[in-house]
């Protein structure tokens, strides 16, 4: 009805890696093409139906759990989801992958360095980490376990948000989420 498949675009990576800012973008070109995404990144999730949650990692195992079903809801209405989380744990993101059907689950490694993660510091977060005074930072002091098979890696110490939106547009037109005659 809407021209195109539903899909869950699963962004991870460290913080300051780009996630959301690519995810804003490609939810722009979606939106300009006439289709039906959505964005679930922290700025919506962690200050309301995750408010209750921290860091820890029991914390972030039922952040993600709760992401992943909200992601399956928006899905099965026909939305193309886009979700910008670390999620650094990969037994909670194959724990996600598990309840979406095998060809509309689409993980992202958005791939930066934590040197660079630290230079950007947009947020000031890193260095306030480095002194000790956020407990259990990702690439700090808590770790961050890369995907093993991800459907795509965007390298964005090298590649900018254009080139790196591009690539997911072509990783959902290869798998007939989104028609090609659009873009
Ligand atoms: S996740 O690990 O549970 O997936 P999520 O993506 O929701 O994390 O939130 C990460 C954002 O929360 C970071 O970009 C940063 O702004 C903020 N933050 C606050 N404390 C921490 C921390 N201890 N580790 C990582 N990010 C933190």
């Amino acid at each position: 009805m809407n021209g195109h498949r539903s899909a869950l675009v699963w962004l991870t990576g460290l913080s300051g890696a780009g996630k959301s800012t690519i995810a804003q973008q490609l939810d722009g070109r979606l939106f300009a093409a006439g289709m039906h995404s959505y964005v679930l990144d922290g700025d919506n999730i962690r200050h309301g139906l995750n408010a209750d949650l921290g860091f820890s990692a029991a914390d972030r195992r039922e952040n993600i759990r709760r992401i992943g079903q909200v992601a399956k809801l928006f899905v099965d209405a026909g939305f193309i989801v886009l979700t910008a989380f670390i999620s650094p744990f990969r037994e909670d993101r194959d724990a996600v992958r598990k309840i979406m059907k095998p060809d509309e689950f689409f993980e992202v490694q958005v791939k930066c360095s934590l040197e660079e993660c630290q230079a950007r510091d947009p947020k000031g977060l890193y260095k306030k980490a480095m002194k000790g005074e956020i407990a259990e930072f990702t690439g700090i002091s808590s770790p961050y376990e890369p995907p093993l098979q991800p459907e795509l890696i965007l390298d964005t110490d090298a590649l900018s948000v254009e080139p790196a939106v591009e690539k997911i547009l072509k990783l959902l037109i290869a798998g007939k989420i989104i028609p090609p005659r659009h873009f």
